[in-house]
């Protein structure tokens, strides 16, 4: 069944549009040097990133959880005339090299990076966001979802990464983490002002629609 599934994983990848050169080299960069690189987006759900962001056309995007900043570039590609990217992250040595990264490509301008705890940071932000990703610490994932909501405008998107959690959601014992991402999709679930489609894409990427 897993064979099935990689070969048809690597099928998809393989009839789907090219990412630019930055983003290549950042994740190459990431794979050879960063022990904890599967915490990039990667290559697929990137593409689905950038495309979701196009047909939004987001004027303003928050990213909760920077990394390298690969997901903020893939996000920032559907951007509207003018938009910006606000990420933020709380460890400063991946965000000077994402900055860094950021600083090579054509979205400099378009992306600002905020350094601090998310949740201390979230209640201070005065824009209203089209696209929220959520994709930083997983016990945190509805307090990020209750900060941001009356934020994103109606008809606005919240995006969250990992809600799958390696499968590990479906197991009978979960540990801390995985009882806060299960924890979260009940809760977008009963939430009666969004629809929302729990995509089973790489970890599990949920997309919710404020009403
Ligand atoms: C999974 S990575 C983000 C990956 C990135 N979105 C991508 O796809 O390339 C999670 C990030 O969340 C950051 N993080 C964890 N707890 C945080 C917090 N309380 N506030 C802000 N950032 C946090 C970590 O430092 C880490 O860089």
């Amino acid at each position: 069944m897993n064979e099935i599934k990689n070969a048809l994983t690597d099928y998809a990848e393989s009839f789907t549009s090219s990412e630019s050169d930055v983003l290549t080299r950042l994740r190459e960069h990431c794979y050879a040097n960063y022990s904890d690189s599967s915490m990039l987006s990667g290559f697929f759900q990137g593409r689905v990133l950038s495309m979701l962001s196009y047909m939004i056309r987001p004027q303003v995007v928050l990213e909760i959880g920077t990394y390298l900043g690969y997901s903020a570039l893939c996000l920032a590609e559907g951007l509207a005339e003018g938009g910006k990217v606000i990420t933020l992250d709380v460890q400063e040595d991946t965000n000077r090299e994402a900055r860094s990264a950021v600083e090579s490509s054509s979205f400099a301008d378009k992306i600002e990076f905020l350094l601090g705890n998310a949740v201390d940071i979230i209640p201070n932000l005065s824009e209203t966001f089209d696209l929220v990703f959520i994709d930083a610490d997983k016990p945190n994932y509805s307090n990020y979802y209750n900060l941001v909501f009356e934020k994103v405008r109606p008809g606005g998107f919240i995006l969250a990464d990992n809600v799958l959690w390696s499968g590990k959601v479906l197991a009978d014992y979960k540990d801390v983490e995985t009882q806060a991402l299960h924890d979260f999709n009940r809760m977008v679930l009963a939430d009666d002002r969004v629809e929302n489609v729990l995509l089973p894409i790489r970890d599990g990427l949920m997309i919710v629609r404020k009403g």
